[in-house]
This record gives C-alpha cells, sequence and structure tokens, in this order.
C-alpha cells in the first residue's frame, strides 16, 4: 500500500463514504461551485428535468466524488460509477448506459484518461440522449438507436486541458475546484472528528489544517493517523502537542510538504542550479512519474509560490531556498 501521505489514490472507496458530507448543506468550502451548483439543481427539479452534465476539475482530493454523490442525493437519482482508464471497450460504457434510470448520474472519474473511440460513443448519449450501436459483420453493418433516459453525466478530471473539446463542450456546468483555506479545513477536520467521534482542541484542528496542503482528503487521511498517536500516547483525545509529534513523526512539515516535495524542490535547487529544468529531466531526476509531478505536487507548490513556472521549464523561488534552507544567491526572486 502506498503510505505517502500526499497520494493519487483515494482512501478506501467505503472508508471515505462515511466520512463524506451528503448533501450540499454539510459540504464546507468551494462555496461558488457550491451556490452556483444549488441553482443549477433547484432549477431542473423545478422543470422535472434532470441536470445537465457536469464537469468537475482541480488537484486531487479536493471533493470531485463528494461532489458527485452529493448532486445524485440531491437530484434523488442513483449513482453508477466508473473510471476513464476502467473503460476500455465499447461495450463496458454501453453495458454502463443502457443501466440507467431516468434522473441517474453517471460518474466518470479520470475522465481525461477514457480512450477516444469510447468518447465518442458519449457524444449522442450525452447530447441526444442516444446509444448508437453497430451491429451486423463486414458486408452488412449497420447502425441501431437505442433511447436512454435522461441522465447526467458527471466527469471528473485533474487536467481539464486533456479532454478533448468536443467532449468539453458538451459539459453544460463546467466547476473548477479550488485548495481550501485553513478556515475551511479547520471546519473539516472537525466535522470529520465528530463522524469518527474523537475530541479534538480547536488548536490541534488549525495545526492539523494548516499543515494539509488545502486538501481535505489529506487533512482526513492526517487526523486518523493523529488520532492513533493520541491514543497510543495520551489519553485518546487530540491536543496541540500530539498533533505536533505526529506530524513531525509522519514528516509532515509546517506548510504540509512532504518528502517527495522536498526531493522534488532539492533537486531543482542543487542538482540544476534552481531550474529552469523541464518536467522530465526533473522527474527522471527525482524517480517520479511526469504526471505524479504535475497532477499532484506541482499545483501545491505553485500554489504557495515554492515554485514558479517558466516557459524555460520549473524554478524554484527564494522562498524555496529559505524553506529548505538553502543559501539563496541574489539573481533568484
Ligand atoms: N470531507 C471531505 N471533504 C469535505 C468537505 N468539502 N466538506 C465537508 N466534509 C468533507
Amino acid at each position: 500500500m502506498d503510505e505517502r501521505i500526499v497520494s493519487k489514490e483515494r482512501l478506501e472507496e467505503d472508508e471515505e463514504l462515511n466520512i463524506r458530507p451528503d448533501s450540499l448543506e454539510e459540504y464546507i468550502g468551494q462555496s461558488e461551485v457550491k451556490e452556483n451548483l444549488d441553482v443549477f439543481m433547484k432549477a431542473a427539479k423545478m422543470r422535472d428535468e434532470s441536470l445537465d452534465h457536469v464537469l468537475l476539475y482541480g488537484p486531487p482530493g479536493l471533493g470531485k466524488t463528494t461532489l458527485a454523490y452529493i448532486i445524485a442525493n440531491e437530484m434523488n437519482g442513483n449513482i453508477k460509477t466508473a473510471s476513464g482508464p476502467s473503460i476500455e471497450k465499447s461495450g463496458d460504457l454501453a453495458s454502463l448506459l443502457s443501466t440507467l434510470e431516468p434522473g441517474d448520474i453517471l460518474f466518470i472519474d479520470e475522465i481525461h484518461r477514457m480512450p477516444r473511440f469510447i468518447e465518442e460513443i458519449l457524444y449522442p448519449a450525452m447530447e441526444d440522449f442516444a446509444l448508437d450501436i453497430m451491429i451486423g459483420n463486414e458486408s452488412s453493418k449497420r447502425n441501431i438507436r437505442i433511447d436512454l433516459p435522461p441522465f447526467t453525466l458527471v466527469g471528473a478530471t485533474t487536467r481539464a486541458g486533456d479532454l478533448t473539446s468536443p467532449l468539453r463542450d458538451r459539459f453544460g456546468i463546467v466547476s473548477k475546484l479550488q485548495y481550501y483555506t485553513v478556515e475551511e479545513l479547520t471546519s473539516i477536520v472537525k466535522r470529520t472528528s465528530k463522524v469518527l467521534e474523537c475530541v479534538i482542541e480547536e488548536d490541534a484542528a488549525i495545526e492539523l489544517a494548516t499543515r494539509s496542503r488545502g486538501t481535505p482528503r489529506i487533512a482526513n487521511r492526517l487526523l486518523k493517523r493523529v488520532r492513533d498517536f493520541a491514543l497510543v500516547m495520551g489519553n485518546g483525545n487530540i491536543d496541540l502537542e500530539i498533533t505536533k509529534l505526529a506530524l513531525d513523526k509522519l514528516k509532515v512539515d509546517r506548510l504540509g510538504l512532504d518528502d517527495t516535495d522536498y526531493n522534488l524542490l532539492k533537486a531543482i535547487i542543487e542538482k540544476f542550479n534552481g531550474g529552469p529544468v523541464g518536467i522530465e529531466a526533473l522527474a527522471s531526476s527525482i524517480g517520479e512519474e511526469q504526471t505524479t509531478i504535475e497532477d499532484v505536487y506541482e499545483p501545491y507548490l505553485l500554489q504557495t509560490g515554492l515554485l514558479k513556472r517558466t516557459s524555460r521549464g520549473r524554478m524554484a523561488t527564494r522562498m524555496a531556498y529559505e524553506h529548505l534552507g538553502i543559501f539563496c544567491p541574489d539573481k533568484i526572486d
């Protein structure tokens, strides 16, 4: 199992399900996305229509899947889930589509990784609620069209730019999820600790939130580990002292950076003279996949101002030198 705190993988699905909010009202943060979705869902219900297709994008762990489940709940539909890479054959998608009932939500995670020829089956399904199937053999090929019930496709992706424009254009609602503020993450940590029936002090919740790189999935994952330390080394209650100790043991620093972030920044500074360095060279020098760097690590480092992206490649900023305690030459800004 991947023990890293920052990870592309989700928590075990059922483990995450029971700490997930069920309604928009309970969902903390992403206020713009939430307010807009609330209007669109209310309008769809007033018209007795299915909600228009929704594309959610942004870095991993910010609640795209959670929102898809909330949409299903709020619209009183069932949710069917799949992920882009798991849909390999046209039959895989056809069988998913053919089981949909009116008002259902079809959630496709990592939709940018769906093969292109499969995408084309989605176009008529999204636009006309129709499934076009080719039957027959080489000598007598025929297209038959099967009507589908009105449904809502909710697509999630970490890379909206990788979606083809015909697919992107078929989503009526496109929402970008942002990193959470410390205040929002503090509320999430407090909410989750209630669900997990553990006591956390305010300053401990703030500390945890500060070190969770703007990401609820990380905050909830760290909360569980801190809870373990509190149970074994204390009286079970989570206070500031045990939180700091646990996070230090987990090698999560003041800004929420882990070993891979350090390796990445250190490589840019020490091996590539502060940059600029291309993503391929950087990925191979620290032994990480390029997409993992681009989707998981880089967005937060850019957001916190530790990393800069220029047309010639990535560069470490003065803040990165200072955070790592490395002497920073005057020319770096
Ligand atoms: N748990 C994970 N993400 C959450 C969110 N945005 N609001 C409330 N609880 C959460």
